[in-house]
C-alpha cells in the first residue's frame, strides 16, 4: 500500500460502542494521518512487562504479514513505574514464543506526557489502564485512547485481562484475545475513513 493510513475516528470502536453498538459522537478530532509519517499505534498495560508487549508484537507481526511495515508503527508502555527496564515476563515471553512471537528483546517503559502527541492510536488492555490513560491524557488527544478488545470479534469482551497473578491459562488468554483484537485494528485502519461503525446488533464481517 503506498497511500498513508486514513483513520476516520467514526471507524475506531470507543468503549460505548463496543457496550451499546452506538455511533460514536460526530466531530471528534481527527488524528493527523498526513502522510507524512508512520500511523503509530501504543499499545498500554500496567506493567508493560505482560499484555502490551504481547499486543506490540502480535500487531507489528499482522502489520508487517499485511505489507504495511513503514507504515505503521507499533510501541508499547506501562502506566505503572514497577518494572521500567525489565524484559518482558518469562512466562509472557515463553507462551509467545510457542506462537512464534520472540518478545525476548523489549525492555519496560512507562507512559510518558509524549506519548499523547506522539501516538495517533493508543489501545489499553483493561478498565484501570484506561482511567489512569484518560487522567493524564490532553483533552485534544483523548479520542485516541480506546480498548484494544473492542476490535475484537468478540463483542462482550471488554477487556484484556491482567495474567500477571493466574496461571497458564490466563497467559494463552492474552494472546487469543490479542490475535483477534489486533486482526480487527488492522481492518479498520485498512478500511479507513470508508468504514462505518457497525450498526447496532453486532460487528458486520
Ligand atoms: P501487565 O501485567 O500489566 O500485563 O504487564 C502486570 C505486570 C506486573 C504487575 C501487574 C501486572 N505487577 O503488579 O508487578
Amino acid at each position: 500500500m503506498s497511500q498513508p493510513i486514513p483513520l476516520d475516528p467514526e471507524s475506531i470502536p470507543t468503549q460505548a460502542d463496543a457496550e451499546t453498538r452506538a455511533m460514536p459522537p460526530s466531530g471528534a478530532e481527527k488524528p493527523a494521518t498526513d502522510g507524512a509519517r508512520p500511523f503509530r499505534i501504543l499499545m498500554v498495560c500496567l506493567g508493560n512487562i505482560c499484555r502490551s508487549p504481547t499486543a506490540q508484537c502480535v500487531m507489528e507481526q499482522q502489520v508487517a504479514e499485511a505489507g504495511l511495515r513503514g507504515q505503521i508503527q507499533v510501541d508499547s508502555a506501562g502506566t505503572g513505574d514497577y518494572h521500567i527496564g525489565d524484559a518482558p515476563d518469562h512466562r509472557s515471553q515463553e507462551h509467545a514464543l510457542k506462537r512464534g512471537y520472540d518478545i525476548s528483546g523489549q525492555r519496560a517503559r512507562q507512559l510518558a506526557d509524549a506519548d499523547f502527541a506522539e501516538f495517533d492510536l493508543i489501545l489499553v488492555m483493561d478498565e484501570a489502564n484506561e482511567r489512569d490513560v484518560l487522567a493524564r491524557c490532553p483533552r485534544q488527544h483523548r479520542d485516541k485512547v480506546r480498548r484494544l478488545a473492542v476490535f475484537g470479534s468478540q463483542p462482550q469482551v471488554l477487556e484484556v485481562p491482567d495474567p500477571y497473578f493466574g496461571g497458564a491459562d490466563g497467559f494463552e488468554h492474552v494472546l487469543d484475545l490479542v490475535e483477534d483484537a489486533c486482526a480487527g485494528v488492522l481492518a479498520r485502519l485498512q478500511q479507513g475513513a470508508d468504514s462505518k461503525m457497525p450498526p447496532a446488533g453486532g460487528m458486520e464481517g
